[in-house]
């Protein structure tokens, strides 16, 4: 289906997916595209991130010893998005999930199926019956692979590692640039290897380098493809 027709299916329901590596800058432009096409933006990194808090909380690891107690738990866990914030069982954790540890341990425990089972079947039921904004790893290849739109935004692991870099800064976070790239690579290894729903770049997505680019370009370039008005400097982006 071409982007013309695409659009075309903007306002009925409709799911864009937004896939790529930590730090390209998914969620700032997921979140301005879902607002321009009043969609939900769903942030499926979040949602780990919120499953990796509960399991530290009560002591659960990613170990085989532990998947009984894990399963208890995943059947009775609520997750949840309200007005942009992130909700683990009704309490919103959106502040709690930002750390590094529970960056490690999403990246862990994103690789296991129960988890994942649980997740993406969430997911599909959010975007059934509205249009929905996702960005994640798997959402183009995996959880909606009969999306209307898919991108695939990245940057280089350099620049990627600078923004953050910059944003653990603001935060008064005490880290190394070299440190932070070194972060950055193992997650990107550990995203791109794991056997479950790797993260991929499908052959429908339009793929966006977003190294020199601001994220209000990268805003305006989705937006663009999305409502098809794309310029032929944009058609070249799909591959
Ligand atoms: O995007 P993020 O850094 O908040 O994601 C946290 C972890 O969750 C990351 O290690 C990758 C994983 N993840 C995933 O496996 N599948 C998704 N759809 C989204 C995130």
């Amino acid at each position: 289906m071409s982007a013309r027709e695409n659009a075309a299916r903007v306002g009925a329901v409709c799911r864009v997916a937004i896939d790529g590596p930590a730090g390209a800058g998914k969620s700032t432009v997921a979140k301005a595209v879902a607002s321009r096409l009043s969609a939900l933006y769903i942030d499926t990194g979040a949602m780990y991130r919120a499953v990796g808090l509960k399991m530290l909380a009560e002591g659960i690891g990613t170990g085989p010893e532990d998947a009984e107690r894990l399963a208890h738990m995943l059947a009775e866990t609520e997750i949840d998005f309200a007005d942009g914030r992130i909700c683990l069982d009704g309490r919103d954790v959106s502040g709690d999930i930002r750390t590094d540890a529970i960056s490690r341990m999403a990246s862990e425990c994103s690789a296991l199926p129960s988890v994942r089972q649980k997740l993406v079947a969430l997911q599909r039921a959010m975007g059934e019956r509205r249009s929905v904004l996702m960005d994640g790893r798997d959402i183009g290849s995996n959880v909606f692979p009969d999306a209307e739109f898919k991108f695939f935004l990245t940057a280089s692991p350099q620049e990627r590692a600078h923004r953050r870099f910059l944003e653990l800064q603001k935060r008064d976070e005490n880290v190394s640039l070299a440190r932070v790239l070194e972060d950055i690579e193992q997650r990107d290894y550990n995203d791109s290897h794991r056997a479950l729903h790797p993260l991929v770049k499908t052959a429908d997505a339009y793929e966006i380098d977003s190294t020199n680019m601001s994220a209000e370009e990268v805003t305006e370039r989705v937006l663009a493809v999305i409502l098809g008005a794309r310029t032929a400097e944009a058609e070249r982006g799909k591959r």
